[in-house]
């Protein structure tokens, strides 16, 4: 059976690494009429910084990509568009029998489209995600994507459901669990050893004006995580500029803020003139986006998580970090302290942050495990496909 599994955002590679294990373990234990899996790893090129990119490839162990199609940043269409070229003539000439796509970026959407047109089946892991919200990008990557595959994982029971109202048959549908957890679960002893101040010292953005580290050698630093990239939030002054003053004239009074920034928000923040008033301040530490242990480690430590990254509410409900998702919907209930996770959904509104936040600080940690999060996904989606393929 040949296999080509397509990633393209840093989203993707930590849910990549433990597929691409279990298939190695699968030809190794082969016997000789055993099914022996070719696999092919396309990265579309969409992240290319190292940081965004190679850095999780390395660490993860994630072999190099076969191919690259260096597709870069650009616009919805022009992403989608010179991937769908780009891919077309990469499946002509493998012919795989499935085409394998993870999660809600453009890669996903633009992968599944041009192996459908080509007949090749496809499979999605992480589908039935919903968040309900047609203006997120990955909403309609979601869509498109599930409604066009022959193999839909899911990672929750609620997915499940999803899929079921929109009328996917069950024999469509196999519930494997997060795959994401499989590769939280295998690092968990790497990150533990990190020391926050090393990871602070390696990877702010400008040292010079955040001398007081001292602070992080203590035993149980507390301390803020902040992450923010969702175009709802950075791409418009009026939106983001509140949440800065919130950081830096509430939050920062009771405590540090650690905040790895993404590109996007960095860019945003140059163009509407709040860089320079952020750098400056002591408490708010910058960071350039940081590797997957290092991550992992200031979650498991953080008195508080804020952010509108969907990944990081998923671990935040596994590693207990009570959590304020700043968004107005979520595509995965089951992190939400209503469904048993450890977030709650404040939007952008600055009195409704404010309440969540002082409510959130009076919580302690309290690590949830959702079904089948239990870092043995991998394992079933290989089984799912397999079974799908005879
Ligand atoms: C993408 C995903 C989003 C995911 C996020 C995680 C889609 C539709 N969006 O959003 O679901 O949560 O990745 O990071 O696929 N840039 C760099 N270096 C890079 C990559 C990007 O500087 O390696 C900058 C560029 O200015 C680019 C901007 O970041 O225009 C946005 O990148 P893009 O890949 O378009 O979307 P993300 O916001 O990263």
């Amino acid at each position: 059976m040949k296999i080509i599994s397509v990633v393209g955002a840093r989203p993707n590679f930590m849910k990549i690494a433990p597929f691409i294990l279990v298939i190695n373990k699968n030809n190794l234990s082969a016997k000789q009429n055993d099914l022996k899996i070719q696999h092919i790893l396309v990265h579309t090129g969409q992240h290319y910084d190292d940081r965004m990119s190679k850095a999780f490839f390395t660490a993860l162990n994630i072999p190099d990509a076969d191919i690259n199609l260096g597709i870069g940043s650009g616009s919805h269409a022009e992403q989608v568009g010179n991937t769908m070229i780009a891919f077309e003539k990469v499946l002509l000439k493998e012919k795989p029998d499935w085409v394998i796509v993870l999660g809600d970026v453009n890669a996903t959407l633009a992968c599944s489209v041009t192996a459908k047109k080509l007949h090749i089946k496809v499979c999605h892991i992480e589908a039935g995600l919903r968040s309900g919200d047609e203006r997120m990008p990955e909403e309609i990557n979601r869509l498109v994507t599930d409604r066009l595959s022959d193999l839909l994982l899911t990672p929750d029971v609620l997915s499940g459901e999803n899929l079921k109202k929109e009328g996917v048959p069950d024999s469509k549908i196999s519930f494997v669990g997060n795959i994401m957890i499989d590769t939280l679960e295998a690092n968990r002893s790497k990150a533990s050893a990190l020391k926050i101040k090393n990871i602070i010292k390696e990877n702010i953005i400008d040292y010079q004006n955040n001398n007081d580290l001292e602070f992080f050698n203590s035993g149980t630093p507390i301390y803020a995580l902040m992450t923010m990239h969702r175009p709802s939030n950075v791409d418009q002054k009026e939106i983001i500029e509140p949440i800065i003053r919130f950081l830096v004239d509430e939050v920062s009074e009771d405590m540090p803020i650690i905040w790895p920034i993404h590109p996007r928000t960095q860019n945003q923040l140059k163009l509407f003139g709040l860089w320079d008033e952020i750098i400056l301040n002591k408490k708010l530490l910058l960071l350039n986006p940081l590797g997957y242990h290092e991550m992992l480690k200031l979650n498991m430590k953080a008195k508080i998580m804020l952010t509108d990254s969907g990944g990081l509410q998923e671990e935040s409900t596994v590693l207990g970090t009570p959590c304020l998702t700043l968004r107005w919907n979520t595509e995965r209930p089951i992190t939400l302290r209503k469904n048993g996770g450890a977030s709650v959904l404040v939007g952008n509104n600055i009195k409704r942050i404010r309440e969540e936040y002082r409510n959130t600080l009076t919580l302690n940690r309290s690590p949830e495990r959702p079904k089948l999060w239990d870092g043995k996904t991998a394992e079933r989606v290989l089984k799912s496909i397999i079974k799908a393929s005879k």
